[in-house]
């Protein structure tokens, strides 16, 4: 069979499925664009002048890599002026970026993680990109930063690159999950998955172990049940894995099932959790949901989140159904028995 492209994958959804808007699917064309940027940026290493820290803090507190600060501003730059868009949201900017007056502005809003894993970057191992399309809500003209605050069900779109041994792009429009491989020798994204699917079942699950001191009760159980094996209550033996790239632990997720989690902890009660809902969790839930997976926030789907805040963080359970299911039992029966 021929290799199908990127290009012809998302015509094929405008055109014969009529799924997507021709604005929507050029606005995924640049985005994958500025995806490829990055993928070059990040694999020249330190032969450019891309490894090593920013020398600034982002709205997070966090030390900036320069990569990070490198790939917002691919995306900015990519996405500003082909009129699909109002503004961008990123993990890197305080405020949201409303597409200046002198580029023509269109209906879609776009949020992203530009850079996902900045833990890894100085060590060679797989990061990535995390994005989420939403609607500018009807009759608005000069966008506000309550226009993003739609749940994760509003998304239209929502995808990551993985920049590992392959780059690698996996997308969703509300059709399943599609995979495209970048081809270095064409420059070409091709399909090289469709329809992915997670199991419902697993023995793999992917948390920082070296938080337990902090986790909530619902965790500590359902993960010392886990460990507890073959002879414990869940009567099998269970793997671990932890790359500390969301990009890549939910690509190994959506490569053959397990279960993801960042639950809060009590290291910063106020916070609850480290991920951010908007362009991290959301994005992730929409593309797991649509393999057959679920996600959630210990309590609730975490797509019907209503988010109120750009920057707010969640608490992340997702991966195969079975698995996030019973976590998030575990949560609710702590909470239903909960003194009030
Ligand atoms: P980012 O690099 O965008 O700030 O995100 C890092 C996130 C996520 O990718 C990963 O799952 C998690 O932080 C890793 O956290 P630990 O350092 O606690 O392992
Ligand atoms: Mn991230
Ligand atoms: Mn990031």
């Amino acid at each position: 069979m021929k290799p199908v492209s990127l290009t012809q994958y998302l015509v094929e959804l405008q055109r014969e499925k009529g799924l997507i808007p021709g604005e929507l699917r050029l606005l995924l064309e640049v985005v994958a664009r500025a995806c490829k940027r990055i993928s070059l940026a990040v694999s020249k290493g330190d032969l450019a002048d891309v490894i090593g820290a920013a020398g600034s803090d982002n709205v997070q507190g966090e030390a900036q890599q320069k990569l990070d600060v490198i790939a917002n501003e691919t995306l900015l730059e990519a996405n500003e002026w082909g009129g699909h868009l109002a503004a961008m949201a990123s993990e890197e900017m305080e405020g949201f970026y409303p597409i200046p007056h002198r580029y023509p502005r269109g209906e879609f809003l776009l949020l992203f993680d530009p850079l996902d894993g900045s833990s890894n970057i100085d060590v060679n191992v797989s990061i990535g990109t995390i994005f989420s399309v939403l609607k500018l809500p009807e009759g608005v003209t000069e966008p506000t930063e309550e226009n993003f605050l739609q749940p994760g069900t509003q998304q239209l779109a929502a995808g990551y690159a993985v920049y590992g041994p392959s780059t690698l792009l996996v997308l969703t429009v509300g059709d399943g999950v599609a995979k495209f491989t970048l081809d270095r020798e064409t420059g070409s994204w091709t399909m090289t998955g469709n329809h992915l699917r997670i199991p419902e079942d697993t023995k793999e699950f992917a948390i920082n172990a070296s938080n337990i001191r902090h986790w909530e009760p619902p965790v500590r159980r359902y993960v010392d049940e886990m460990l507890a094996g073959k002879t414990g209550p869940r009567g099998k033996d269970f793997n671990m894995r932890w790359v500390a790239s969301m990009v890549a632990d939910v690509h190994r997720i959506m490569t053959r099932g397990g279960v993801f989690m960042y639950p809060r902890d009590a290291r910063e009660p106020n916070k609850p959790g480290k991920l951010r809902l908007m362009y991290e969790a959301n994005p992730m839930a929409f593309l797991v949901e649509q393999a057959g997976g679920a996600a959630t926030n210990g309590l609730q789907r975490m797509l019907e989140v209503q988010p109120t805040q750009l920057h707010q963080r969640v608490a992340v359970f997702l991966g195969s159904k079975n698995e996030v299911e019973r976590v998030t039992a575990y949560h609710q029966e702590q909470a239903g028995s909960a003194p009030s």
